[in-house]
């Protein structure tokens, strides 16, 4: 580690205490700390997330650093502090609850700071840095690790907030991309220890298209893909802390979607249903996909699938099908990076 990244960690390592000291035992933190409660959030997972707050003073955080002996540049460039035009510098994430964001040893190397008064941005983080990519980092990845590898099997949300609630419930196999598009780092971390994933993003028109995007990622590296369903514009957070842990395991997790459902209802979008062109095409394009599954009894569940919907006989799908299947194309894999590819990935900020 080059001198510069120890002394980040180290201005994190002391912010994240200082932070969090302040909002579980201060009146300067009192905001931060309410707030986490109206969330649901117990002081044990306050303690276990090192949950912080930022006090809403100009030159707090770069008054304590400066005394520590940080240099102003430094933080300016990680995005601890903000250069202002008249050169001076202020507290980037003052006002906010601090959610550090550690990497895979455990190390705090960002934070994320949401308002609480829904003023700016929900969430500022830090700058992306030597220590800090997005792209390469799952928030909580250092604690789900083991509980991951153990149940092969991870959940992955699309924000702090899912995960700290997940967690506290006692479903700790559990990691969020932050709300970026999952990266193919990202898949292929995961892919390292396990097999299974299941997308569990939010239950609104970015979440979806967002699920697409990292369900076709994941099976390209080989992951077998399950998708969590919410009612309309629900988040894993909302729906624990509504529903609670035992309704979220079994109405969500365990009741989630093989990838070729959710994959049947997301091509919906594309079409009006109801009139009965569109219907057709819809059904044309679903058999095509079908075709392009391996096992016949797979085949087989989801051709029953759109027969009973759309009261269509069995064998003339099969048929269908068969015709696709004896077409060449290309390997599955490729055909799916592809569509991938096309599509950049959404980023915020
Ligand atoms: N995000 C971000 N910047 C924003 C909005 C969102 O970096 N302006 C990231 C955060 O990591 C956030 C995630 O994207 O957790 C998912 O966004 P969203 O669903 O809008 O937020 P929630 O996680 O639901 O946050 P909260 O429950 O606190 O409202
Ligand atoms: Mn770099
Ligand atoms: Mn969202
Ligand atoms: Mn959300
Ligand atoms: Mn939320």
């Amino acid at each position: 580690l080059s001198e510069e990244n120890q002394n980040i960690i180290s201005a994190y390592e002391w912010l994240t205490k200082l932070y969090h000291h302040l909002l579980r035992y201060t009146k300067d933190g009192k905001d931060g700390y309410r707030y986490f409660k109206e969330r649901g959030i117990t002081d044990e997972t306050i303690d276990e997330f090192q949950l912080g707050f930022a006090p809403n003073i100009k030159d707090f955080t770069a008054t304590f650093l400066e005394k520590k002996g940080f240099h102003k540049q430094l933080l300016v460039k990680v995005g601890i502090l903000t250069l202002q035009n008249d050169d001076t510098v202020t507290d980037r994430f003052r006002g906010r609850v601090i959610y550090p964001i550690r990497n895979h040893l455990g190390k705090t190397v960002a934070f994320g700071g949401r308002t609480i008064t829904d003023q700016g941005p929900k969430y500022l983080n830090s700058s992306e840095s030597d220590l800090f990519h997005k792209g390469k980092i799952l928030f909580n990845f250092d604690l789900a690790k083991k509980h991951i590898r153990k149940k092969n099997e991870v959940i992955l949300f699309e924000g702090q907030m899912d995960v700290i609630s997940a967690y506290q419930a006692d479903i700790k196999n559990v990691v969020a991309t932050m709300g970026t598009a999952l990266t193919e780092m990202q898949a292929k971390l995961l892919r390292r220890y396990v097999d299974k994933v299941i997308i569990c993003y939010d239950a609104d028109y970015a979440g979806i298209e967002a699920t697409y995007k990292a369900a076709i990622l994941l099976q390209s590296v080989g992951c077998q893909v399950k998708v969590a369903r919410m009612k309309d514009g629900m988040d894993p957070d909302n729906f624990i802390q509504s529903s609670g842990a035992d309704a979220f395991r079994t109405e969500v997790v365990e009741a989630s979607d093989t990838f070729m459902s959710f994959y049947m209802n997301y091509l919906k979008k594309d079409y009006n249903l109801s009139l009965e062109g569109d219907r057709i095409q819809y059904i044309e394009i679903v058999l095509k996909e079908l075709a392009k599954i391996e096992s016949p009894i797979e085949r087989e569940h989801y051709v029953k699938e759109l027969s009973n919907e759309y009261d269509l006989m069995m064998d003339t799908l099969i048929d269908q099908i068969q015709t696709h299947r004896q077409k060449s194309s290309p390997p599955k894999d490729k055909r799916e990076k592809d569509r991938y590819t096309n599509n950049g990935p959404k980023q915020y900020q």
